[in-house]
């Protein structure tokens, strides 16, 4: 009385195995496609929302709040400083990469190898948008 016999794996379940199964992962994948579209085709009106999570993501939250000092200066004050400055945009994105010190005080801000240039430059234009 050994159940293994009683049911045996039969051509059915080859079959079934063979099937629907293989057919489903070419849709996952297309499922998957349709996922990241949506995702790239929301992003620009989430934007500010985007890269708020960019910045907690970098480690920039480490030292920088948006709208209260931290152990750095806040984002809506620098925005402030550099309102209307010509280049300014680019002349952040590099010191976000570079880091810096001496034009908010004597803490220096270490360099942030770990953010792209387009990272940096979003950022940077976020930074910027401020108010
Ligand atoms: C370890 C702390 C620390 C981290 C992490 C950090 N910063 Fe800073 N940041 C500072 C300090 C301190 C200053 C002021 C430097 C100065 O006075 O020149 C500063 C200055 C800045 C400035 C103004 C630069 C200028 O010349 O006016 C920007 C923009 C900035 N940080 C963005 C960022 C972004 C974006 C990130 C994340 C990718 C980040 N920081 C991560 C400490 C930090």
């Amino acid at each position: 009385m050994s159940l293994p016999k009683v049911t045996p794996p039969g051509p059915h379940r080859r079959h079934r195995r063979g099937g629907p199964e293989g057919a489903a992962s070419p849709c996952r994948a297309l499922k998957a496609s349709w996922v990241l579209a949506a995702g790239v085709l929301c992003l620009p009106v989430n934007r500010a929302v985007a890269d708020e999570e960019m910045y907690k993501a970098k480690n920039c939250f480490a030292c920088h709040r948006v709208d209260r000092n931290h152990l750095a200066p806040q984002f809506k004050v620098i925005a402030a400083k550099y309102a209307g400055a010509p280049g300014a945009e680019d002349l952040l994105a590099r010191k976000i990469r570079e880091g810096g010190v001496g034009v908010w005080g004597n803490t220096p801000m270490p360099p942030q190898p770990q953010v792209t240039e387009s990272e940096a430059g979003t950022l940077a234009r976020w930074i910027l948008g401020l108010k």
